[in-house]
């Protein structure tokens, strides 16, 4: 009778410990005052291929739990100290807090023992006589709980370390960001200062030649013009021939006067500086119509001022490479320029009636890609002074807006520019 509970006991415990092999390397602490329980404990879960480890008193489970064994059975009626409290201190302590505790006792079989014993840390409660196959089960639910809680925290502490890697990563790539961002930042504004060194020496290089050609070589020719009056008053004394050439001569002469003034004019015109923009506009509009034959008319608002240097120089080029354009890009056959100061801006608008820029043009000018020259220097001429230029064009034509504001933030290096 005996011997078929033995054989049906083992079955059962066979169906719990499948693999007894895959618990060798695992290590319980069993503690027991009582020998032949402590025994017949240890004796099962060996069995269940669980290596064993084995303490008599509650000091020496302390001492035991301190080499962090898998799981610990432990008896609750112990001669030095209560079980109970054996399970409350390994379970505050946080070295050994982990460690899963199963009470095993055959005193405190009473509910208010195992809610006492669960309260208290433990992690199951089991009554002697205690069924080896619940035993052996309970063990390894306890274990396969633990697995899940470390494979659990293993996985939390590898998301948090990804998490800060992620983080660190972020402020590195962050950094660097910022870092190419400024250096973006310096290259631009160096390119921008060098733009506006640039455009200010053309302004400046292009006045002196102006000058230059006006009062040097201008002046030595009216002094030759002079000369010839005076020839020309005793000019029946010369020969016929010698006449024919100083007539010519002098008409040489006044067409290269009228020339050089005129490329000194374009080069600069002295209008803008005495009698300022509008005259000077007026001037050159119309040298440009006869040029060019195209029909320009040109407004300005009412009582309109004087404006800063600069900002008559841009417009004035602003105006002069527009009708440029107009002239070798646009086929039209008339030019609108309105010039109309409000407030504290000035707004310049030239408009022709041309078949427009092709789509693919515009395309590129808006990306500021394979544009010409022209365009870029305005831009860069009324970003300087701190406005906006506006191109739109159509069927209908192309109209260039550039809206300057009249006290211009002129960045401090490009004032120094001599
Ligand atoms: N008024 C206009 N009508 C039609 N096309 C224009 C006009 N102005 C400019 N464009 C187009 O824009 C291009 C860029 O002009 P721009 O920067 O002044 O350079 P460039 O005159 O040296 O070609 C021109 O080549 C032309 O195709
Ligand atoms: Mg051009």
């Amino acid at each position: 009778m005996s011997n078929s509970i033995e054989t049906k006991d083992s079955a059962r415990w066979e169906a719990f410990s499948a693999d007894p092999s895959g618990n060798s390397a695992i290590r319980i602490l069993t503690v027991d005052d009582n020998e032949a329980l402590r025994y017949s404990l240890a004796r099962s879960l060996r069995d269940a291929g669980y290596q064993v480890v084995e303490a008599k008193t509650g000091a020496e489970a302390l001492a035991r739990a301190a080499e962090l064994p898998d799981l610990i059975t432990l008896d609750v009626n112990l001669p030095d100290m209560n079980g109970f409290q054996v399970c409350r201190r390994i379970k505050a302590d946080p070295t050994t807090t982990h460690i899963p505790i199963l009470h095993v006792s055959s005193t405190f079989v009473d509910p208010q023992s195992r809610v006492q014993g669960l309260e208290g840390g433990a992690d199951a409660y089991l009554a002697e006589p205690v069924d080896r196959a619940e035993l052996v089960a309970t063990v390894g639910a306890l274990l396969r709980l633990k697995k899940a809680e470390t494979t659990a925290r293993q996985q939390a502490q590898a998301a948090e370390k990804a998490r800060l890697e992620l983080a660190q990563l972020n402020a590195t790539l962050e950094a660097r960001v910022n870092e190419r961002t400024a250096e973006l930042r310096t290259a631009n504004e160096s390119l921008r200062e060098l733009s506006a060194r640039l455009l200010k020496m053309q302004d400046d290089e292009r006045r002196r030649i102006a000058r230059e050609l006006h009062d040097s070589v201008g002046q030595l020719l009216a002094a030759i013009s002079m000369n010839m009056a005076v020839v020309d008053k005793e000019s029946e004394k010369l020969s016929p021939e010698a006449k024919k050439a100083f007539v010519e001569n002098r008409s040489f002469v006044q067409q290269i006067l009228q020339g050089i003034r005129t490329i000194s004019h374009l080069l600069h015109p002295p209008l803008l500086d005495e009698s300022g923009l509008p005259s000077a506009l007026r001037w050159y509009v119309e040298e440009f119509s006869q040029r060019s034959g195209i029909s320009v008319t040109l407004q300005f608002s009412p009582s309109f001022e004087r404006l800063s240097s600069e900002l008559e120089t841009a417009v004035f080029r602003i105006v002069q490479e527009c009708l440029g354009n107009i002239h070798r890009h646009s086929q039209s056959p008339t030019a609108e320029i309105r010039v109309t100061k409000s407030g504290d801006s000035v707004s310049l608008e030239v408009r022709d009636a041309g078949p427009g820029m092709p789509a693919e043009k515009q395309e590129q000018i808006k990306l500021g890609i394979r544009t010409g020259v022209g365009l870029r220097g305005m831009r860069e001429r009324v970003a300087q002074l701190g406005g906006q230029l506006k191109i739109e064009s159509d069927a209908g034509g192309t109209t260039v807006v550039a809206t300057l504001p009249c006290t211009p933030s002129t960045p401090a290096a490009i004032e120094g520019v001599a």
